[in-house]
């Protein structure tokens, strides 16, 4: 059995899940979406109405469920922003470092985050950087969430700054902040459509 592990890492809405996605169907490899785990936290806190400001996220990751990740509530503004906070939180961090080592340590994995080349798995056999302009980010986000409905550019304008303010707080945070691995493969795909980005992470990972 493969145990290649490839890390998708980049900032937020860059397309980096179709991409991790649509990798480990091509690879046979399994998929893991670490974003999903911080999201499940940030809910979990929310249900309690504890405040991921200055609340511990710590006993949310430390009790998470497989059931919590199948909520249908995560990819909601209010969980995007709740989630980025618990992120900060070193001890949340921590608590769910050993789970996605766990995940791929067995079978290999394709692994899709902001710290998965740096911290979660340094060694990984491929490591990319997926990003892309804030507008274009924006642009994907819309459509991942609304389909082609239409987009006022007001809305695009908030769209992007929500973006903007998220990637600063991933990058500047004090633990694995967000920032592209030693080693990684940057993938820039303002011009490239999904496929396009998918043939040319499968070209990587075969040469690699
Ligand atoms: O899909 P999108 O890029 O919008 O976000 P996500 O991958 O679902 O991640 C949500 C939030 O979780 C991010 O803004 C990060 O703050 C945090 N995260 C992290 O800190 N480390 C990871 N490995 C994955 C996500």
């Amino acid at each position: 059995m493969t145990r290649l592990i490839i890390a998708v890492d980049g900032p937020a809405a860059a397309g980096k899940g179709t991409l991790a996605k649509a990798l480990a169907a091509s690879l046979n490899l399994p998929y893991l979406d670490t974003g999903l785990l911080y999201r499940a936290v940030a809910r979990q806190m929310l249900l309690k109405n504890l405040d991921p400001v200055t609340e511990s996220g710590e006993e949310a990751a430390r009790n998470l469920q497989p059931q919590d990740l199948l909520r249908q509530d995560l990819r909601v503004p209010e969980i995007d922003r709740a989630a980025s906070t618990v992120a900060t939180q070193p001890l949340v961090r921590t608590a769910l470092l050993q789970r996605q080592r766990d995940f791929a340590a067995a079978t290999g994995g394709v692994v899709d985050g902001r710290d998965i080349g740096t911290v979660v798995f340094p060694q990984a056999d491929v490591k990319l950087f997926v990003t892309a302009s804030a507008r274009t980010r924006a642009l994907r986000r819309h459509c991942q969430l609304h389909g082609d409905a239409t987009l006022s550019d007001v809305a695009l304008q908030r769209l992007i700054e929500e973006i903007e303010a998220r990637d600063q707080k991933d990058a500047s945070r004090a633990v694995s902040p967000l920032r592209r691995a030693e080693g990684a493969i940057l993938l820039e795909t303002d011009d490239l459509d999904a496929g396009a980005v998918l043939q040319k992470a499968l070209s990587i990972v075969r040469n690699r």
